[in-house]
C-alpha cells in the first residue's frame, strides 16, 4: 500500500523526496453507545482499515491536498493563513481543523506541506471515516514538526477540531480508539476521567461481522447534536434531585429513583439509554473477562433495543439487518454500532456460522431494501503511527 501511494503522490505532486508515509485506523464499537459525552463507559477497537497519508514539507506556506477517493477534484489548495471552515474546502476542513487546532494551542506550523490522502473506511458507514482522517493529521504534524504531544492529546486535538470546527458536538470515542487502539484489544475507556484499560478479544471460535447497510448517515446534519442536548437538559433537570456530575454517576436504581425530575418523558428515555447503557457495557467487559461471550452477544442485543426504541438512533434499514441477525444462527450478538442513524450493525457470529449469515442476510435484505448490503469481517488493528 505504502509504495503504491507513494507513486502516486509522485504523480501528482511531481517528486517523491523526503515524503513520509502515516496511517490512522477506523474503529467499531463493541457496546457503549451515545455514552461518551454523557459521562460514561465505551468499548471500542481500531479497524485494521483506516486512512493513510504521504506527506512532504513544503519551503512555503502553501498547503496542497489531494485525495485518492476523490480524485475527479484534484489537488485542493489552501495555506496556513487560511485555516478556517469553508463549505468549499469539502473533505480538507478535516485536516485543516487539526491544523488550526494545533496552532491554537500554540503549537505553530513552519512550513506548508503537500498532502496526498488515501482511506479504505466506507465513508458515512459510522466506522469512523472522519476522526481516523483527524487523528491521522495529528500524528503528521507530530511526526513532521516534532511537536511533544501524546497519542491521547492527538484524539483530543482531534475532538475538539470537529466540535469546533467542523461542527459536530462529538464526544471523544472515536479518536481516541484510532489513537490509542491496540491489535487484539478493545479499549475499556471511561469518558469522565479517561481511564483506559485494553481487554484482550480473543473470541476463539467467533468472529466480529460488520454489515454495512449502505444508508449514509452525516452527523452533523443529524439529530446527533440534538440527542446531546436532549441528555444535557435531563442532567440538569436531574442535578435539581441528585447531586451528580454526569449521567454516567448513577446506577439503573438511582435513574429509576429520580427520572421523574426529568419533565418530558423523550427526555426521560434519552437519559435512561444514557444510564443503562454506561452499566450495560461495565457488565459486558466484565462478562468478557470472565469469558463469558454470551453474555456480552445479550448485552449487545438490550443495546440495540434501547438505542432504537429510547435513543431513537437507529433506523429501518439497520433494524432490518438486526433483526435478520438476531434470527440467524450461530449469532452470538448483533447491534448498531457508531453514530446511528444508518451506517452499519456490528454482530459476533461463530466461526462455522459466518458464511451462512452472510449469504442469508445478504439475500433478505436486498430483497426488503431493494439495494445490497456490504459485510466485513473484521480483525481489531492497531492505532495511528508513522507508516515504517
Ligand atoms: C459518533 C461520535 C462518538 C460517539 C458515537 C455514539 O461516532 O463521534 O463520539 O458519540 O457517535 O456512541
Amino acid at each position: 500500500m505504502k509504495a503504491k501511494l507513494i507513486e502516486q503522490f509522485k504523480e501528482i505532486f511531481g517528486t517523491d523526496e523526503d515524503v513520509r508515509a502515516y496511517f490512522a485506523p477506523g474503529r467499531v464499537n463493541l457496546i457503549g453507545e451515545h455514552t461518551d459525552y454523557n459521562g460514561g463507559h465505551v468499548f471500542p477497537c481500531a479497524l485494521t482499515i483506516g486512512t493513510y497519508a504521504i506527506v512532504r514539507k513544503r519551503t512555503d506556506d502553501v498547503l496542497r491536498f489531494y485525495s485518492a477517493n476523490f480524485s475527479s477534484l484534484g489537488i485542493i489548495e489552501s495555506n496556513l493563513n487560511d485555516l478556517v471552515p469553508s463549505e468549499a474546502a469539502g473533505w480538507t476542513n478535516y485536516p485543516k481543523g487539526v491544523m488550526w487546532a494545533f496552532e491554537k494551542r500554540g503549537y505553530k506550523l513552519t512550513s506548508g506541506m503537500d498532502i496526498l490522502i488515501y482511506g479504505n473506511i466506507p465513508n458515512g458507514s459510522g466506522l469512523s471515516s472522519s476522526a481516523s482522517l483527524e487523528v491521522l493529521t495529528g500524528v503528521v504534524l507530530k511526526d513532521i514538526f516534532g511537536f511533544d504531544v501524546s497519542m491521547i492529546d492527538i484524539a483530543l486535538i482531534g475532538q475538539y477540531s470537529e466540535n469546533n470546527f467542523n461542527g459536530c458536538n462529538c464526544g471523544i470515542m472515536d479518536q481516541f480508539a484510532s489513537a490509542m487502539g491496540k491489535k487484539d484489544n478493545a479499549i475499556f475507556l471511561d469518558t469522565n476521567s479517561l481511564h483506559y484499560e485494553y481487554a484482550p478479544v480473543v473470541l476463539e471460535d467467533a468472529k466480529i461481522v460488520i454489515i454495512n447497510s449502505k444508508v449514509k448517515h452525516s452527523l452533523v446534519d443529524s439529530a446527533y447534536n440534538d440527542r446531546r442536548n436532549e441528555c444535557e437538559t435531563a442532567l440538569k433537570e436531574l442535578q435539581e434531585v441528585v447531586d451528580i456530575k454526569t449521567l454516567g454517576d448513577l446506577s439503573e436504581e438511582e435513574f429509576e429513583a429520580h427520572k421523574s425530575a426529568i419533565k418530558s418523558t423523550i427526555r426521560q428515555k434519552r437519559a435512561k439509554h444514557a444510564v443503562y447503557e454506561n452499566q450495560r457495557t461495565i457488565k459486558a467487559v466484565a462478562a468478557l473477562k470472565a469469558n463469558d461471550i454470551e453474555t456480552f452477544g445479550k448485552l449487545m442485543n438490550a443495546s440495540h433495543i434501547s438505542l432504537r426504541d429510547d435513543y431513537e438512533v437507529s433506523c429501518k434499514e439497520i433494524d432490518i439487518l438486526v433483526d435478520l441477525a438476531w434470527k440467524t444462527d450461530g449469532v452470538i450478538g448483533s447491534r448498531i454500532t457508531g453514530g446511528g442513524f444508518g451506517g452499519c450493525t456490528v454482530s459476533i457470529v461463530k466461526n462455522d456460522a459466518v458464511d451462512n449469515f452472510i449469504e442469508t442476510i445478504g439475500q433478505m435484505y436486498e430483497e426488503q431494501v431493494g439495494h445490497k448490503a456490504e459485510f466485513y469481517v473484521v480483525d481489531i488493528g492497531d492505532g495511528a503511527g508513522v507508516l515504517a
